[in-house]
């Protein structure tokens, strides 16, 4: 049995201009998908996945996110005192035992690749999970436990994959795939954004990944790459061949919450898995959908 993947880094630190100017003074993370924060779902998941350490990488203005994770005791006591057992419930998240939730920060926003390296001594030498809250995976099993279930089975690297749209390549890291099983490809190449004619598949990798610690080496030496950002991709391409390497297609829908599309997507997907709130979205949705917009 391969060592227990124990810790997951969220890497939090991007600056989410694409969301501006809601993310000027607050976290893209914090944003709602309905009544939860995107770092909620991803923290959830990823307990759910077996997880036991957090260790949050954040920048600048990203203050919310530690608070959100600790108990609220004012809050507490004045929704107590209201008989607000519904809101006292909401805001019943995940709060980890101090020790097991650290924080570190990521001085300047060089990357991915950079922003996992920031927590090279908080992860040590053991396998470790990476969820990038923005992508947000409704699914029966956590994408994350699919994806510790293919760890365990492969004892290697392990990246959640989805098919794009041949002409979407250069938006996305894509495999270079050696034999493909469906539910796994196994990994012989990727490269970060590449021209859809220059694509060697249409595999691409979601913010979800399962790694060996040997990544740090090659992270260590923060090469530049694509965008001039210090890219995750590049350092794990560098490591294949050295141990399994494995795209995962896994069971679910990935929405794409970095994006205005993706984000309102996701909203509506999943105000309509809510049973207090279907049948009214689902007017809303009807309404809009008939109505002409000019
Ligand atoms: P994105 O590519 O979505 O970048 O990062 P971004 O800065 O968050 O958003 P835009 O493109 O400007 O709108 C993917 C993930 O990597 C993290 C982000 O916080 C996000 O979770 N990231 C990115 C870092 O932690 N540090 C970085 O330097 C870059």
């Amino acid at each position: 049995m391969p060592q227990k993947v124990r810790k997951a880094v969220f890497p939090v630190g991007g600056l989410g201009t694409r969301f501006l100017p809601a993310t000027k003074a607050m976290p893209k993370e914090m944003l709602p998908v309905v009544d939860k924060p995107l770092i909620q779902y991803a923290v959830e998941e990823a307990l759910a996945a077996g997880i036991e350490e957090i260790i949050f990488v954040t920048g600048r203005g990203k203050a919310a996110i530690e608070d959100f994770f600790d108990h609220s005791f004012e809050l507490r006591q004045v929704l107590g005192e209201r008989g607000k057992d519904a809101e006292l419930r909401a805001i019943d998240i995940p709060v980890l035992e101090p020790g097991r939730i650290t924080y570190t920060r990521q001085q300047h926003p060089m990357g991915l690749g950079h922003a996992v390296w920031c927590a090279r001594e908080l992860v040590g030498n053991e396998p470790f999970a990476i969820l990038l809250a923005d992508d947000l995976v409704m699914a029966d099993e956590p994408c994350l436990k699919q994806m510790v279930s293919v760890y365990e089975e492969t004892g290697g690297n392990v990246v959640a994959v989805v098919d794009v749209p041949h002409e979407h390549t250069n938006r996305y890291g894509i495999l270079d795939v050696a034999s493909d099983q469906g539910r796994l490809a196994e990994v012989r190449g990727m490269v970060e954004k590449p021209d859809p004619e220059d694509a060697p598949s249409t595999l691409s990798i979601i913010g979800r990944y399962i790694l060996l610690p040997e990544i740090f080496d090659y992270l260590s030496e923060k090469k530049v790459g694509s965008g001039g950002e210090i890219q995750i991709t590049d350092s794990m391409a560098r490591m294949i061949g050295s141990a399994p390497f494995h795209g995962l297609r896994f069971q679910g829908r990935r929405f794409d919450c970095g994006d205005k599309i993706g984000f309102f997507e996701a909203n509506v997907a999943f105000a309509l898995a809510r049973s207090d709130l279907k049948d009214q979205i689902q007017g809303v949705v009807n309404q809009y959908a008939a109505s002409t917009v000019e």
